[in-house]
Order: structure tokens, then sequence, then C-alpha cells
């Protein structure tokens, strides 16, 4: 059976600032959601939340882009922040919803969608990720971790399965250009693009041909919507969500999660502004408050049974992750301590899009030549 699994979300309001997910709103989308398991447009469905992003985590059989799926999402947004973000007056009601014009799709409106078809194995576990204070980019370090580097997925070496390696999708997220790249062979390549998060992403992961899965169907997908193109102005990073599939010829479910072990510099945190550790944890703990932050990621754990989620399981909320999660905290000290001073604030070209232009512009006069 071929099932499509969507992750639809947006920030329509916070609790308190950019904090967290007011538990109405969760309630209510889980109530519209809840009708469209009833009337058969959805298979199952969970309603979480990451920070102070709602996430709307659906399964169906109407593909990818289906129209009555984007429709759903929409419309829970925009009901949800006028029934209960506008009268709570939560902070930035209605915030990614940027433009009033649905036809048909989320894309380019201002939520972010992770989605995938594939043929549903007789066991097929998928872990939804999603990640607030950050930005798309952020899934690319693990992302070539769990699908690239044998040091992280020792499945790449000893699984006979694994061992031909995976095609990367890669984004241009500012020329909108994609280009697909083999790994192994073109390991180098792949790093030289996507060890520049802020401009090369991660899109989609596919088997090569020839192997047990389908080449076509995607193993994982991440959500690339970029914000501030959008609006035309600086509203925040679009905090991602990714989807990966595991087991059975793919990396294993330790290895699609062994790579958020180590705390990785993201960028994102207060203000959209700031290089941090990125926190592995428990939904309860996806709140950021220190500084806004720090930038965190969470992982639900599905067993799918006919497109049935069974589940969540709350991967990042294991004791394994403790050590991960104190180190976290004293590399956000560190960063910290550097205040207004880069590598903490992100470099001049990432700040395009904040006030800096306008200094630069205040004081255009004011510069003279140096003799
Ligand atoms: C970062 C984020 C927050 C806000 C900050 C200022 O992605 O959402 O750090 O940028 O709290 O928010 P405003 O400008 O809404 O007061
Ligand atoms: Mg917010
Ligand atoms: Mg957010």
């Amino acid at each position: 059976m071929k099932v499509t699994f969507s992750i639809i979300k947006a920030d329509i309001g916070g609790w308190p600032g950019h904090c967290n997910v007011h538990p109405d709103l969760m309630e209510y989308a889980t109530k519209k959601l809840g009708e469209a398991k009833e009337s058969n447009l959805l298979i199952d469905f969970c309603v979480t939340h990451c920070g102070d992003d709602l996430q709307l985590i659906m399964t169906h059989t109407k593909g990818i882009d289906s129209t009555e799926v984007h429709q759903l999402a929409w419309n829970t947004f925009k009901e949800a922040t006028e029934k209960i973000s506008k009268p709570l007056q939560l902070y930035g009601a209605g915030q990614d919803l940027l433009k009033d014009a649905f036809s048909g799709n989320v894309k380019g409106l201002g939520p972010g969608c992770a989605e995938m078809e594939f043929t549903e194995r007789k066991g097929e576990p998928v872990v939804a990720f999603m990640m607030d204070k950050t930005e798309p980019g952020a899934f690319n370090f693990p992302i070539f971790k769990m699908f690239a580097d044998p040091f992280n997925t020792a499945g790449l070496v000893i699984d006979p399965s694994n061992h031909n390696g995976y095609v990367f999708e890669v984004w241009d997220i500012l020329e909108h250009k994609h280009v697909m790249m083999n790994s192994p062979e073109e390991m180098y390549d792949i790093l030289a693009l996507i060890g520049a998060p802020g401009r090369y992403v991660v899109k989609r992961v596919y088997p090569k041909a020839g192997g047990k899965l389908p080449e076509k169907e995607a193993v994982a997908v991440i959500s690339t919507d970029k914000l501030y193109e959008i609006a035309g102005q600086y509203v925040g990073k679009d905090d991602p969500a990714g989807v990966v599939r595991a087991q059975s010829g793919l990396p294993a479910l330790g290895e699609v999660l062994e790579p958020f072990a180590f705390p990785y510099a993201v960028a994102g945190w207060m203000r959209g502004s700031h290089h941090g550790p990125m926190m592995p944890c428990a939904v309860e703990d996806s709140t950021p408050t220190r500084f806004d932050g720090p930038p965190r990621v969470i992982a639900l754990g599905f067993q799918l049974a006919q497109g049935r989620l069974v589940g969540p399981c709350d991967l990042f909320k294991d004791k394994s992750y403790d050590y991960t999660r104190m180190k976290a905290l004293e590399i956000a000290d560190y960063f910290r301590r550097h205040g207004p001073f880069e590598p903490h604030r992100l470099s001049l070209d990432e700040m395009e899009y904040t006030t800096l232009p306008n200094v630069l512009k205040k004081l255009q006069n004011r510069f003279v030549k140096v003799e």
C-alpha cells in the first residue's frame, strides 16, 4: 500500500512570546484533524508542537501536494488563529500565515511542509523531526551523517543493502535550483555545497537503483520554505521539519538518531540572528526560553500499520541524550559570552534582513576615505 506522510507546521501565535504553543490551539487542531479522519480524508494524525510551532503530522493516500490535505491544514491554522490566537492575544497571532491566497497548496504562503509518498513495508518505522529557532539547512549535518557517514551509520559499511549509498537532492534555496548527487561517489562535492547550510539544503534522500527499495520513493524529506523571501522582509527563521524512514536496508533507528548526540552549531536562536548549539529534547521540554533558545529538535517515532500512526514515541526523551543536553548548555554559555560579536551573531550577509542595512545607511555620509 502507498501511504503519504505529511508534516505541515506553522507558528500561529506564541505563548508567551515565541516560547510555546497554547494547549487550546493543540486541542482545536486535534478536533479538526479528528473530523478529517472521521470523513476518511486522513488515515491518521498526531498533533504536537515544537517550541512555538504547531505541528500537524498526517497520514493519507492523497499523495504529496494534495489540495484537500493542504486545505485542511490551512483552514486549521486560519480558524485556530481567529478563534483562539486572536481572542487570547497570543504573541504574533497568525504570524506564519503570510499570504491570504490559498489556491491548492500551502507552499509559498508561510507554513512549512515536509511530505513523502512511499510503499509501506511490513515493518515501517518513521521518525518525524521538528526543529525550533533555526533554519532548514540545520538538517544538512544530521541527514548527511545518517545517509553518508560510515562513522555514524555502521550499516553503510556492514549492511549489503545500505552499502551502495544514497542519492541526495540538494536545493540552492536562493537561486531556486536543485541538483541530484550520488553518495559516496560525490561525497566531497556534496559536502562542498551543504557545508553552507544557509544556501544549500538537502531536500530529499533517495535509495540507489537496484536495491531493496524503489529508487523513486524518498526515504527522507525536509521542509525548505524560506519565510523572508515570502514576506519580502525579515520575519524570523522558518523552523524546519523533516521525515526519515528507518531499518531494513535503511539506517537503523539508532543510526538515524545518532547525529543528534552531538550538539552541532546552527543559525537561528535569538531573533534568528545567532549561532548556537542544537539541543535534542523531549516534546515537553521544547520550550525555548534561554535567550529564546537554544535551538532545539524533537523526534517522534511511529510504526506505520496500513498508514495508521502507531505511536508517538518521544525519542529524545531517552536518558542517553542527557549528556548531549548538558554539553549543549555548556556550548550555549560559551556562545552567549560573545554577546553581539561574531561568530555568536551571524555574519554580515546573513544579517541582511535585520536592522544592519539601516545602520549602514544612516552612517553612509559619515564614512570618509582612509588615506
Ligand atoms: C527567533 C524568534 C525570536 C524573536 C524575538 C523577537 O526565531 O522567533 O527570537 O525573533 O523574540 O521577537 P519580536 O520581534 O516578535 O519581538
Ligand atoms: Mg514565533
Ligand atoms: Mg518557531
